[in-house]
């Protein structure tokens, strides 16, 4: 990700915070951060800014269209120009099938499949305005989960934003290919977040997969910064699955 500039949506915690320490490893000169509270990710990354890397921070609520693109336009004004794009926020509260709500569609729907629509299209306006630095005009990497394709237990409303995802970024992929704008999906198996360690799954996601173990956030996010980092040039409309053996697709 030599010089690139990566915005990651939900990069407060968890798996969006480990990509943006990932991207900067990776030679990133610019990150943004948008998440409903960006703080600690911003103490997290100071010692990037310290070593000369641009860094902009916005707390956002993605779940309507003014905000999202508000946001996006203040780190990218901030930043002066975006080359990739994650969508790594996310709500995923566990509940028994027959006791979900209205309310708690609404909230999944929101944040998960919505949240990642406006910030697709902030993406994607951002990446049209800009001059083209080589071939691919700007990457989008949007997180789903192995859930998009194998059911689990309390989790019906989540599962099935996340296979709503996996089909917005096909949508995505083709609507903005003849601009050379990539999108794709990275669907990861259980990892060791905080938010996953207190929802009470890791022992039985990792007791189900074939490798024996739980993946770790590292091992899922390699392959998010393949997909939005120079070496993808061709892939789009994809969803790669890191599941270790739990699904086969
Ligand atoms: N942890 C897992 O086991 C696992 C497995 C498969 C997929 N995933 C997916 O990986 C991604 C990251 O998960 P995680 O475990 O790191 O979660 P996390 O809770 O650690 O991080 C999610 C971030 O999204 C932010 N966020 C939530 N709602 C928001 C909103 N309305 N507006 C803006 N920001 C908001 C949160 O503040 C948080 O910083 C999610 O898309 C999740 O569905 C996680």
């Amino acid at each position: 990700m030599d010089g690139m500039s990566v915005v990651i949506v939900g990069g407060g915690a968890g798996l969006g915070l480990l990509l943006a320490q990932m991207a900067i490893e990776n030679g990133a000169s610019a990150i943004g951060i948008i998440d409903l509270d960006p703080i600690s990710a911003e103490a997290a990354l100071a010692p990037a800014r310290a070593e000369g890397v641009k860094l902009a921070f916005a707390a956002c609520d993605i779940r309507t269209s003014d905000a999202a693109q508000t946001a996006f336009g203040q780190i990218s004004k901030a930043l002066g120009r975006v080359d990739t794009v994650i969508n790594s926020a996310a709500i995923y509260p566990r509940k028994s099938m027959l006791d979900i709500t209205d309310a708690d569609w609404d909230a999944s729907n929101a944040v998960n499949i919505k949240g990642t629509f406006h910030m697709c299209v902030a993406a994607i306006k951002q990446f049209r305005a800009q001059e083209t630095e080589g071939v691919v005009k700007g990457r989008i990497v949007n997180i789903t989960s192995v859930d998009a394709f194998k059911a689990h237990p309390q989790n019906a409303h989540y599962a099935a934003t996340k296979a709503a995802v996996v089909s917005l970024t096909k949508s995505f992929a083709q609507e903005v290919a003849p601009d050379n704008i990539l999108v794709n999906s990275v669907a990861p198996a259980g990892m060791a977040t905080e938010t996953a360690r207190t929802s009470g799954f890791l022992s039985e996601l990792s007791a189900a997969s074939p490798l024996g173990r739980g993946g770790e956030p590292r091992e899922m996010a390699e392959w998010v910064m393949m997909a939005g980092g120079p070496k993808n040039t061709y892939m789009t409309g994809e969803n790669i699955i890191v599941s270790g053996g739990y699904i086969y697709a």
